[in-house]
């Protein structure tokens, strides 16, 4: 068994090997082929955040292989109340076979691993989503056939998109251009690993990263957990949006991606959103046969 705790603990052939499965797994859906290998297995979604996407496809998912899924809203939870994590761990791992959280602090879930004897799979924190970029990872394969060489642009918040983005693109050899507002820059270190590792840069200039992108992507101003902060981060990244100047400069057959939920007239145009639906759409498709290839790793 092991976890997801972060795209960073994960091999360059890790990843693959999980994207290709994904690709199968995906391929054999669409042909009406049922793969219950994780038949009779629970999956326990631990949710202190809203989600569309990550809960459905999960749920989804590992109905799909054979298993079920718990919704555990924190709301419901003891944990909402004080219980310890290392409690909780301790206790859903005598309970489910794997466990999906989403929740603020990275440590938590790196707690839960501690603590809990099942695989933990991070379903998004305040650091990371690697959910999300195995996803988009599979995604940008499937549109333009490789990931090796190509360029991608991120344009907005420095977040825990960012911070995935920055390793999974690194780690496929792509090279990868964050544009960000000063002190709104992705994870430090991250950063460091990224220029040790392979072609990255970080500049407050869009138009210098967006230049020759293949992929381009963005995110929300403000992320769940930074309502408070939603005017004034409308103020700060008021230029830091994918629009058609952006695209002017980019590759002109550059993709445009999105993690969901969008929030048009800020991060995105809706015409831009709109003409890349497409592919917004496909890499949100994704989510589903990326999670199910992660779980079936995770449980291996
Ligand atoms: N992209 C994503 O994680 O969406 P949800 O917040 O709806 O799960
Ligand atoms: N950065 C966003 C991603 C949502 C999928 C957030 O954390 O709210």
């Amino acid at each position: 068994m092991k976890h997801l705790l972060k795209l960073s603990d994960w091999s360059t052939e890790e990843i693959k090997e999980t994207l290709d499965l994904a690709d199968k797994l995906k391929a054999e859906k669409k042909a009406g082929i049922e793969h219950h290998i994780l038949k009779g297995k629970t999956l326990g979604m631990i949710f202190e955040k809203s989600s569309t996407r990550t809960r459905v496809s999960f749920e989804v998912g590992i109905h799909d292989l054979g298993g079920s899924g718990l919704f555990l809203s924190s709301r419901d939870l003891q944990i909402g109340r004080g219980e310890p994590i290392e409690d909780t761990a301790r206790v859903l791992s005598r309970y489910v076979d794997l466990i999906m959280i989403r929740t603020f602090e990275q440590e938590k879930v790196e707690k839960l691993a501690e603590y809990g004897s099942i695989p933990i799979i991070n379903g998004l924190t305040d650091y990371c989503h690697p959910c999300q970029v195995l996803a988009d990872l599979m995604t940008i394969r499937e549109h333009k056939g490789k990931t090796e060489g190509l360029k991608l642009c991120y344009i907005g918040d420095g977040n825990n998109m960012t911070n995935s983005l920055i390793v999974g693109g690194i780690k496929m050899g792509m090279e990868v251009a964050v544009a960000c507002p000063k002190g709104y820059e992705p994870d430090a270190e991250l950063m460091k690993w990224a220029s040790e590792n392979g072609k990255f840069t970080c500049t407050e200039d869009i138009l210098e990263a967006a230049k020759g992108a293949d992929v381009l992507y963005t995110d929300v101003w403000a992320s769940m957990g930074q309502e408070a902060e939603a005017e004034e981060r409308k103020k700060i990244f008021k230029n830091y949006q994918i629009n058609n100047s952006v695209m002017a400069v980019a590759n002109e057959k550059a993709m445009v991606m999105h993690c969901l939920p969008a929030h048009r007239g800020e991060e995105i145009t809706a015409e831009v959103l709109e003409a890349h639906a497409n592919e917004i759409f496909d890499e949100a498709e994704n989510r589903l046969h990326a999670q199910k290839a992660v779980m079936v790793k995770c449980m291996e």
